[in-house]
């Protein structure tokens, strides 16, 4: 076992230092990009808090027309003030949304499954850069999808994203996938982030886990939580606040947003997390206080 000696083994995250390449820029891991794209991560990314609230409603791309959403004409004018950047599809942001609303948009670029599939792994790039370049998108979402059969395609899929992107200073958000037999654990979520990181995106959106601080730690770009299934709201408050204090940069959620009876309400709860430092008890009974 000679060849073992002096090898480091035990993983070190260096937990009480800050990232060290921030440069003078309030995003993570983007001080060495150009004007574009830090105009656009700057649109995701509020420069005084440095975080984001962003609200997903791409669920219909392979679920239709879910619980909540049945009508986001109705829905978004009354989240709007209250969050930072919309994460849809093209369908839904050129039917529904204004174009003169001031927020920033996460465009969800692919897609290829459904409901009635048992593996929902397999994905194209389903929108052209002109298209999003048209839109004014500030970033690409690309669903991925590692360990699953469909891996091959989607680090295809990100990979021509972020060149495409690149090329246009258009960031992209790399989305971890949980399938119906994927792991849930700090290992798996570890391991899916820091290759999206590598693979280029600027962004990375996944699931809060157990040892989250380390996953944060070991992730150059900005982490951003997805909220997952719906929990209840003081629940979901203090899984939003756990994240920021384990060094997400914001919240992406869909479900505990829009699935709630009080949607406004709880996004506007979130952004207190997000924003203003809030904890998951402030945040609750700041929503307890707003919905009596
Ligand atoms: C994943 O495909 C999409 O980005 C989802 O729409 C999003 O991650 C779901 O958000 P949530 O889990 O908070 O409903």
């Amino acid at each position: 076992m000679a060849d073992l000696e002096g090898l480091k083994v035990e993983k070190n995250y260096h937990l009480s230092e800050p990232f060290a390449a921030d440069g003078n820029f309030h995003v993570k891991g983007a001080a060495n990009l150009d004007w574009g794209m830090k105009k656009r991560l700057s649109s995701i990314f509020n420069p005084t808090s440095g975080n984001t609230v962003m609200f997903a409603f791409d669920h219909g791309y392979f679920m239709g027309s879910v619980s909540g959403l049945e009508r986001i004409d109705l829905l978004l004018p009354k989240l709007m003030p209250h969050i930072d950047v919309l994460m849809g599809t093209r369908g839904a942001l050129r039917t529904s949304v204004k174009p003169g609303f001031r927020k920033g948009v996460a465009l969800r670029v692919s897609s290829g499954s459904s409901m009635l599939n048992d593996d929902l792994s397999h994905e194209v790039v389903a929108v052209d850069i002109e298209d999003a370049i048209r839109m004014d998108v500030d970033c690409m979402a690309v669903q991925v999808f590692i360990g699953a059969e469909g891996q091959l395609e989607s680090i295809d899929n990100l990979s021509k994203v972020i060149n495409m992107g690149s090329r246009y200073s258009i960031p992209t958000l790399g989305v971890v996938a949980v399938g119906k037999n994927m792991e849930r654990t700090d290992q798996y979520f570890k391991l899916a982030t820091r290759i999206i990181a590598e693979l280029g995106a600027n962004i990375v959106k996944t699931y809060y886990c157990d040892k989250f601080d380390e996953l944060v730690a070991a992730c150059p770009v900005p982490i951003v939580v997805a909220g997952g299934k719906k929990l209840a709201e003081k629940e979901a408050l203090e899984m939003a606040y756990q994240s920021i204090q384990g060094g997400a940069r914001g919240l992406d959620m869909g479900r505990n947003i829009f699935q709630s009876y009080h949607p406004a309400e709880m996004a506007e709860s979130i952004g207190k997390i997000v924003h203003e430092r809030f904890t998951g008890k402030e945040a609750w009974e700041f929503y307890r206080d707003k919905t009596k």
